[in-house]
């Protein structure tokens, strides 16, 4: 048996005997997705660990969704197979870049991205996720937002509630900003009767060309929905290879090899069976901090 299939047999019987729910984001390595219980976008799995009986959540996700897992289920072992996939966009605001934020314009609602830290949570209104951002903004009686950290889902957003006045941080996600308008543009040329379905972490370029644009499960959707055959992918490849695997008779397309999240592929099976049998890697958040998150992820899911 190759040692693949023997991981992927042990962590199964591992899930059992330590009544552990394996929750897996689409930008993963494919591998993974076998020994999963859920696969989704960061909003499907929140409520998954919002709601999970097991006593142990192997995260196989980046930092802050491994973190958010624990804000929402702080009696359960949340473990994330390898401790350093973090998230460069989440780390680009300090705590103290909010708060300055805040007082700069004190009648401001703050919306902070999931991809945040929990202290970022802790000091915003309400948290929202690339699946519900338009929504949330909404739900605020407030006119003025200010939107952190992530500038490409806070200008989408704004373009969509023209009504308000928002404040957006200057923070990005390296992986979608290296698609660029001249790689679709140029594979549209290639495949010219191919939509297009972008990520809303992408620059304001790439949005404007695209014939959706939405959350990773948003973009699977559309496509699964879709008589067409062909779609341009703007966003991590993880996504793709998903869809491409669920759907093998439609085509999916990347305009450029580079929108690779790096922090993603960091996860492996190995690491997923060592996390499990030694209960290793474990998620802390500091519990003051965490009880001041909490409201703001709870805010979000009450929303649909
Ligand atoms: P989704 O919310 O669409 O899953 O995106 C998460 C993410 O980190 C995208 O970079
Ligand atoms: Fe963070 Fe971008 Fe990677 Fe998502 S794709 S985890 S936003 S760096």
């Amino acid at each position: 048996m190759s040692r693949q299939k023997e991981l992927i047999q042990e962590i199964n019987k591992l899930k059992k005997s330590k009544n552990a729910v394996i929750l897996t984001h689409f930008y993963q390595r494919p591998n993974l997705y076998q020994i999963a219980d859920y696969i989704g976008d960061s909003l499907d799995l929140s409520r998954k660990a919002a709601s999970t009986d097991a006593d142990v959540i192997v995260f196989c996700g980046v930092q802050f969704m491994a973190e958010t897992a624990k804000i929402l289920s702080p009696h359960k072992k949340v473990l994330l197979p390898d401790k350093a996939s973090g998230c460069l966009m989440a780390d680009m605001i300090e705590v103290d870049d909010l708060i300055e934020l805040k007082m700069q314009n004190p009648d401001a609602r703050v919306v902070c991205y999931v991809n945040s830290t929990a202290a970022i949570k802790a000091e915003s209104d309400i948290c929202c996720t690339s699946a519900n951002a338009v929504n949330v903004v909404k739900s605020l009686p407030d006119k003025k937002i200010i939107f952190v950290p992530d500038k490409g889902l806070g200008g989408y957003v704004s373009s969509l509630v023209p009504e308000k006045d928002f404040i957006l941080y200057d923070g990005l996600c390296p992986t979608h900003w290296r698609i660029k308008p001249e790689h679709i543009l140029k594979t549209k040329k290639e495949y010219p009767d191919a939509l297009v379905l972008v990520h809303p972490e992408c620059q304001a370029d790439v949005i404007n060309i695209a014939d959706y644009t939405g959350s990773t499960r948003g973009i699977l959707n559309y496509a699964k929905e879709s008589n067409v055959k062909d779609f341009i992918i703007g966003s991590e490849v993880g996504i793709l290879l998903y869809m491409q695997e669920q759907m093998p008779d439609k085509n999916f397309i990347l305009p450029t090899g580079e929108a690779v999240c790096e922090n993603m592929k960091k996860n492996t099976l190995d690491q997923v069976y060592s996390c499990l049998i030694n209960g290793t890697n474990e998620v802390i958040v500091d519990p003051e901090i965490a009880l001041k998150a909490i409201n703001s992820i709870n805010r979000m899911l009450a929303i649909q």
